[in-house]
């Protein structure tokens, strides 16, 4: 039996004998020599089968299709020439799948590439984008681990909506009305009272019509929450398991930054402690940069984006907004009263990438808080529990992971950086 070895490692190897197996990526011919380029998932390779060598398999050769599957031996050797600099001359193949005439070609729309996106993901910068993705899950899983965080899980369906609005998607649940998740936070500030620092991993639902490129409507939600965190511990939280998942991708992923042409040299700048300014200084700074906008107003993404921009082109924590702005569960900042222990982090050409705070601890004031928002918890009351039974100063935050993902990638949309997004008009494939 032969070993079949990937095309990465074949081109290792570098020279002599190899087999490989995959896809047939582009392929071109005349009537004596077929040239196939294949891929794996690995790399591309150009394979050369001449027909004098070939001739009882020739017909099946010469209709080979784009995104066929097969198998070939032969002899690997360096080709300046070839698309990844190696080529393959052929001395066996086998077709293990016949294509038909694959659906996807470079003409075509977002809406046809969207209909096609169980093939569209075989395309190289899918298959890049899914293996930093992969990488940056990973690396967040593994930082929270080596830091004393628990993974602990909250469930997807719910009786009550948690963080309420309009953004919340309803469903029948055995004839009584049931939410999808928009978050795990409530869960997670009653988790910490038993596992100290807890975070998870999952999806979150949010029913925005918005069809902004950094929305959907199902994204995966990393977030975090501890007990005893300050607002800093929860910031140092996010900036140093941000550069760490950076570091990682920047390690393991060289050739998928390569193929997406993302930008290496600024993905190696980024440091931490990420720049701090407050919501003040950030209207300050919108202001003189010609963006209408005053005290009290909340920030669009251009406001967002710009003050990435504005700061170096580089991450940036935004503290301190009006507590009007925020939710009632974010604490006041008693040194600056009137403002909240919470911080957005924006990041450049994406906007707001983490949304976190020191939560307000005091049932007394939640409750005001709640009344003057005139928001009834209902059967999520439940969450009060947390400041009622030995409520503990706590802070966590939430990072939407495709915005991390594209960001990563130098993408313009977060709808690449998840394998089948869900969008206002998209619930297939
Ligand atoms: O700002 P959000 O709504 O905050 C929360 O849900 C808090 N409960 C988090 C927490 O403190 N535990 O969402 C957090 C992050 C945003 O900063 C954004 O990156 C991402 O989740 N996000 C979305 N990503 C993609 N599509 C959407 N529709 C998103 N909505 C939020
Ligand atoms: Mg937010």
């Amino acid at each position: 039996m032969v070993k079949f070895i990937t095309i990465s490692e074949a081109m290792q190897k570098g020279k002599g004998k190899v087999a490989v197996r995959g896809w047939v990526y582009r392929e071109r011919g005349s009537n004596k020599l077929k040239f196939i380029v294949l891929r794996d998932h690995t790399d591309v390779i150009q394979c050369v089968l001449k027909r004098e060598n070939f001739e009882d398999q020739w017909k099946d050769i010469d209709s080979l299709q784009i995104e066929a599957s097969i198998e070939v031996e032969g002899t690997i050797k360096e080709d300046k020439r070839a698309p990844s600099g190696y080529e393959i001359s052929v001395s066996k193949i086998n077709v293990v799948g016949k294509s038909n005439e694959f659906p996807i070609n470079k003409d075509l729309n977002e809406e046809l590439l969207g209909d096609r996106r169980h093939l569209w993901l075989r395309s190289r910068k899918m298959s890049s984008a899914m293996k930093i993705r992969s990488t940056v899950m990973f690396a967040l899983h593994e930082y929270m681990h080596k830091n004393g965080f628990t993974e602990i899980e909250a469930p997807s369906l719910s009786g009550a909506s948690s963080e309420g609005g309009s953004e919340v998607f309803e469903l029948n649940y055995f004839g009584k009305k049931a939410y999808l998740t928009q978050s795990w936070q409530f869960y997670a500030e009653n988790f910490i009272h038993s596992v100290g620092k807890a975070y998870a991993m999952a999806p979150s639902f949010r029913a925005e019509k918005s069809k902004t490129p950094w929305h959907v409507t199902e994204f995966w939600h990393f977030e975090v929450e501890g007990a005893w965190m300050d607002l800093e511990d929860d910031m140092k939280i996010a900036e140093e398991s941000i550069v760490y998942a950076i570091k990682k991708v920047l390690k393991e992923n060289k050739k998928d930054l390569d193929v997406l042409g993302a930008d290496i040299s600024f993905l190696k700048k980024i440091k931490s402690p990420f720049k701090r300014i407050t919501y003040e200084e950030a209207v300050k700074t919108l202001q003189n940069n010609g963006h209408k906008i005053k005290y009290g107003d909340d920030f669009g993404s251009a406001e967002e984006r710009g003050l990435a921009k504005y700061y170096g082109d580089n991450f940036v924590f935004v503290t301190n907004y009006p507590l009007e702005l925020l939710k009632f569960y974010h604490g006041e900042d008693l040194k600056k009263p009137g403002t909240g222990t919470n911080f957005n982090l924006l990041a450049p050409g994406v906007g707001e990438m983490v949304d976190g705070s020191q939560r307000e601890p005091d049932l007394k004031k939640i409750v005001e808080r709640l009344k003057k928002a005139k928001i009834d918890l209902g059967a999520s009351d439940w969450y009060l529990d947390s400041r009622r039974y030995g409520s503990v100063p706590h802070a966590g935050f939430g990072l939407g992971l495709e915005r991390f993902v594209a960001w990563i990638c130098g993408f313009k949309t977060i709808k690449d950086a998840i394998p089948f997004p869900r969008t206002p008009t998209r619930l297939n494939p």
